[in-house]
């Protein structure tokens, strides 16, 4: 992704006091490549390989969802990797800034790949004729006694032979596990330049509003709603991709 400003994420490298819920606003919108690729083991590797899972799964003149879109990174993976096949790529958000920049961004990119932008809530939109439905980072922040209605509705609306990726924090059992991979990622946020101040800060911000949950909650919730297959195909700490098939 061609990233047309990039700026570094220091939101939370002063002591804040009190410090605020997280929330996606302009601030966040500023710095959010950076963010997300130094708080993130493996997202370009997951963002890449949504772009040939695309490639796998697209079919012609079909639709292709990015629920939760940001500034568009998975939506040029899938856009650059489908060229030609008459698809059509719907990414939503309910951020009003990031799908302002994500459309600048699109832009700067030329995308090819038919492409409506939807400012949106992913639990109110219509998912229909879908060959491939996306969400890289984004469940987690959806109230959790709305994800099973969401991803029922994701099943629904893709044809078979359809894929759904889900790419997400999890958190384990028992809680040693979860202390031991929670410190793997503080110290890879470590690496990338975060101060421990930005690191607790943060993860006060954005305790309550990021609600992960363990892989045999994600892997059973899916096999309820009628996905026969699906497994993770990448894992790095407590960071996690999944891949599951509707037949
Ligand atoms: C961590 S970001 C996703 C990153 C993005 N998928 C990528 O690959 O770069 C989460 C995004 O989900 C959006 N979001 C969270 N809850 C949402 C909801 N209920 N409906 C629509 N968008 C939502 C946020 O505004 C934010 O842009």
């Amino acid at each position: 992704m061609k990233d047309l400003d990039p700026k570094r994420d220091n939101l939370f490298a002063n002591p804040l006091g009190a410090v605020p819920g997280f929330v996606f606003d302009q601030a966040v919108v500023d710095v959010f490549p950076d963010m997300i690729s130094r708080s993130v083991p493996g997202y370009e590797t997951i963002v890449a390989h949504t772009g040939e899972l695309a490639a796998r799964f697209v079919q012609p003149s079909t639709n292709c969802y990015d629920l939760g879109c940001s500034l568009g990174a998975s939506t040029l993976a899938i856009s650059q990797n489908i060229e030609g096949r008459d698809a059509t790529i719907v990414a939503v958000d309910n951020a009003s800034a990031m799908l302002e920049k994500c459309q600048i961004i699109l832009d700067a990119n030329s995308a090819t790949t038919e492409t409506q932008l939807v400012n949106g809530d992913i639990c109110d939109i219509d998912i229909t004729n879908a060959s491939l439905v996306v969400m890289n980072f984004t469940l987690q922040f959806v109230p959790l006694e709305k994800r099973p209605a969401l991803l029922e509705k994701i099943y629904q609306g893709l044809n078979p032979g359809g894929c759904l990726i889900i790419s997400e924090k999890l958190s384990f059992e028992p809680e040693s596990l979860n202390t031991l991979l929670s410190d793997l990622h503080h110290g890879f946020k470590r690496a990338q330049g975060y101060s421990d101040l930005e690191i607790s800060q943060k993860r006060d911000s954005i305790e309550n509003v990021l609600v992960p949950e363990t892989l045999d909650t994600h892997i059973q919730r899916l096999r309820a709603c009628g996905f026969q297959s699906a497994s993770p195909w990448f894992q790095c700490f407590n960071f996690c991709s999944l891949v599951a098939i509707k037949y």
